[in-house]
């Protein structure tokens, strides 16, 4: 006899790409659904979600996206692109794995008269596909990819002139307490301390990869300047700036 699994709200898949005829059935379907991002939207709707990721909204707020072409990797339930599209910006792509998230962005996005294109797709094959973008973010999807190195040159080719990351940035104060968790990259031009890299495995049971912030700089190499933005809403937010761009 098999059990009945828990009932995870976002696995009822109501209503994807659904125009709904009334604020309330649009509320009726928000709640339905469980959120990991919280926003409120251009219609006045609330979502409350798991994260407070609306915490983001003043840094992006400060950004010019007016023509400008937008990339949202791992863009969850499509919170930054609204917010992209509302301020001016001429062309808004959201990219995710996750095609229950990718079914809330667009419902969204249908039910807000917003005009973005919502793909399945992954970091990795996104550069050859979508070519790169004059503004691209990249906010906690890194600490969910092992393969780290192959995701900053995925970055690389996406971000045309500034990209955003947040990430978890390795602390050699947390070394000490753990010094197996650490291995040591060999990267020339950086001091002992600097090349090193955390190795974590998460919940999901995928390793990944936590660099200090100067083997992030190495790895994006002399095209790019890299600036430290301080505490984000779960790692640290770091500027990538392509020179020229
Ligand atoms: C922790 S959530 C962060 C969502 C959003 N960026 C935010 O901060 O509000 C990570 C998101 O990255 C997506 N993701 C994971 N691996 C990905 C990949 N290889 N390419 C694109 N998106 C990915 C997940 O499906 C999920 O929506």
């Amino acid at each position: 006899m098999s059990l009945p699994l828990p009932q995870d709200k976002s696995l009822e898949k109501p209503a994807a790409g659904k125009r709904f005829s009334s604020p309330a059935e649009y509320r009726a379907w928000i709640d339905s659904q469980s959120w990991y991002q919280t926003m409120t939207l251009p219609s006045g709707q609330k979502i409350e979600g798991k994260i407070p990721t609306h915490q983001r909204e003043d840094l992006l707020r400060t950004l010019d996206f007016k023509g400008k072409r937008v990339l949202d990797v791992g863009c969850n339930s499509g919170q930054y692109c609204f917010l992209a599209k509302q301020q001016g910006a001429a062309s808004v792509t959201g990219i995710d794995v996750d095609d229950i998230r990718l079914m809330q962005a667009r419902t969204v996005a249908l039910n807000e008269d917003l005009d973005i294109d919502f793909q399945h797709r992954g970091l990795f094959e996104a550069p050859d596909a979508l070519g790169s973008f004059d503004i691209v973010f990249c906010f906690a999807v890194l600490t969910e990819i092992q393969d780290f190195f192959g995701s900053v040159d995925a970055l690389k080719k996406l971000i045309g002139d500034v990209g955003f990351l947040e990430i978890r940035c390795a602390d050699r104060g947390w070394f000490p307490f753990n010094p197996r968790t650490w291995f040591k990259t060999n990267t020339t031009g950086l001091r002992l301390w600097e090349s090193f890299t955390e190795v974590q495995r998460t919940r999901q049971g995928l390793w990944v990869i936590h660099p200090t912030f100067a083997l992030l700089q190495k790895l994006f190499g002399e095209s790019y300047t890299l600036r430290r933005l301080g505490p984000g809403v779960r790692y640290e937010m770091i500027e990538i700036r392509r020179a020229g761009g």
